[in-house]
């Protein structure tokens, strides 16, 4: 088999993201736009040579196409050994247990999480490293910076590998690895969870809706809830992976999920909805009539996690992303264990993993997670919250309700302002970034600011410091204002704007959540002058 050389330059725009490289399909399919990404990812984790790794993606469009170039290019640059899901399908966590399990150099995942697919839509690549979890930002740095100097990829020169078979073949002296997509994650999970207990519950008559959003939790789904658990079929919805998720935008919230939504505040309501994203690591989480933040859904999983058999000998700690509310933080305190505050993306509690230092970490942006893989797990979300209904026999609200009352509640919601015009976001950011120190004890609208920063984080573990994380104002009263610039869009700039008001233990829990927050809302769209900077105080999405 020959394998060429072929030269190449440096193209612009290749930094990778919050979740590694996101852009058009059509520009990843343009040659060598991937083959540059992948060839810098390699050189960057120190060569090929005799190296070991997973590769899966979550289905979309040109997936399949990127993973034979993938396969490829591993073979010209002499890896040893590739486990591929079959069909070219792997979930993110999925892959993540895989590399873990396979004790691999690492892995490339194919996906754009939430954002849409097709030819016209979005494509990504991301490198997960040999912990399982994403790039660190010293290894995301390397990959850039080898962009930005490459000059040649190297790719065999074979046929397609059929990748509908389980089983072994080889590429040159490659040793390629079909695998089941689903079989070793549905494994973990039922050594995490009382699979008889759930499996009691939907005898019960326990009813529920997960949909799948036409992404690649399908097939996972579907073999757990309604094969190993005994769900009834029809369970699952939308559960089989389309190359463009049926034209929809694979993002469990409210505003994408919302027929799921429908149906949960309808008077046909099943006792759980759940969904999940184009990759399956994110989740949504209702009950019948109550909608549960993924902020409050961190805080009442580390509360309740006991009551699953891998977490009955209690947490080790929890942590959660800087613009995620500071519900989980109640509980940490309660439970007596530390709390840790980290920037926005998963790669960050990859070293309190590692390190042992937490079990259970989530972000505000539906993504949950602990100790058992490195990445956000949507179904193991999904699964623990079963594991807990099950145990404590109550409904999704009660369960919700009785947590508010013990702890207070943390109203939250996210604006999301898409497709700024760059200039004009970032004259927002600075122009606020600027005012800072200036604004304590100011009053705005009806609140005084009791203090304002600029986040940035120092790794306990690693030592390795991120500035830059977003700029955040508390109010007095248990305000909080964060803005930020959005690192995975792309077209324009996204701004997040992330509003949160705490009730305290005896303030009410049973306000609308907007009308809660419109204080502290007005307040930091006056701090902001949005109005002025973006021409605009109305979101495209509110979550
Ligand atoms: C978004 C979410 C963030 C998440 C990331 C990857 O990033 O806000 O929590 O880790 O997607 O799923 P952002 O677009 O805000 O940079
Ligand atoms: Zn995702």
């Amino acid at each position: 088999m020959t394998i060429k050389t072929i030269p190449t330059t440096p193209i612009d725009g290749q930094k990778p993201g919050t979740s590694g490289l996101r852009k058009k399909t059509q520009v990843f399919m343009q040659t060598p736009y991937l083959e540059n990404f992948i060839q810098a990812t390699i050189d960057a984790i120190g060569g090929g040579a005799g190296k070991r790794l997973v590769v899966g993606g979550d289905g979309r469009y040109f997936n399949r196409a990127a993973i034979q170039t993938i396969l490829k290019m591993a073979a010209g640059n002499g890896v040893a050994e590739v486990i591929v899901g079959q069909g070219g399908i792997l979930s993110t966590p999925a892959a993540s247990n895989l590399i873990r399990e396979n004790k691999t150099d690492g892995g490339f995942i194919l996906s754009a999480s939430h954002n849409p697919g097709g030819i016209d839509e979005d494509f990504g690549v991301k490198f997960n490293a040999a912990n399982g979890g994403p790039a660190p930002e010293k290894l995301t740095a390397r990959m850039y910076e080898a962009t930005t100097t490459i000059t040649e990829y190297r790719i065999a020169e074979a046929g397609d590998i059929d990748l509908g078979r389980i089983g072994e073949t080889t590429l040159d002296d490659m040793r390629i690895r079909v695998v089941d997509p689903v079989e070793s994650y549905q494994a973990l999970m039922q050594r995490l969870f009382d699979f008889d207990a759930i499996r009691s519950l939907f005898a019960g008559g326990f009813t529920m809706c997960f949909d799948a959003m036409h992404a690649v939790t399908g097939p996972y789904a579907t073999a757990i809830l309604e094969g190993a658990l005994g769900a009834p079929t029809g369970t699952v919805v939308n559960g089989t992976p389309l190359e463009d998720f049926g034209k929809g935008h694979p993002d469990p919230n409210p505003i994408w999920a919302k027929p799921l939504m429908d149906l949960m505040m309808g008077a046909d309501a099943p006792d759980l909805g759940a969904a999940s994203d184009g990759d399956g690591d994110r989740n949504m989480i209702v009950g019948r009539g109550a909608y549960v933040t993924p902020s409050d859904s961190l805080a009442i999983l580390a509360a309740n996690a006991h009551l699953a058999p891998a977490y009955a000998g209690g947490l080790a700690g929890i942590a959660r992303s800087m613009p995620t509310s500071a519900a989980a933080d109640r509980v940490a305190a309660k439970l007596g264990i530390a709390a840790y505050e980290t920037p926005t993306g998963w790669k960050f509690f990859g070293n309190l993993l590692d390190a042992g230092k937490v079990t259970i970490c989530g972000e505000e942006s539906a993504g949950t997670g602990s100790d058992h893989v490195r990445e956000k797990d949507g179904l193991w979300a999904v699964l623990l919250w079963l594991n807990i209904l099950a145990a404590r026999k109550q409904s999704v609200a009660e369960i919700v309700t009785r947590h508010w009352q013990e702890f207070g509640r943390d109203y939250y919601s996210r604006y999301d302002y898409e497709d700024v015009a760059t200039d004009q976001a970032t004259r927002l950011m600075d122009g606020l970034r600027d005012r800072l120190d200036g604004l304590a004890a100011r009053r705005f609208a009806d609140l005084t600011v009791a203090g304002a920063d600029e986040f940035s984080y120092l790794d306990p573990v690693d030592g390795s410091f991120s500035e830059g994380q977003g700029l955040r104002i508390a109010f007095e009263g248990g305000g909080r204002a964060v803005f930020r610039l959005s690192g995975t869009g792309t077209q324009g700039a996204t701004l997040r704007l992330y509003l949160e008001q705490y009730s305290g233990t005896d303030g009410r829990t049973d306000l609308d959540p907007q009308e809660a927050l419109a204080p502290v809302r007005e307040a930091a769209q006056e701090i902001s002058d949005m109005s002025a900077i973006i021409g605009r105080t109305e979101p495209d999405v509110v979550t």
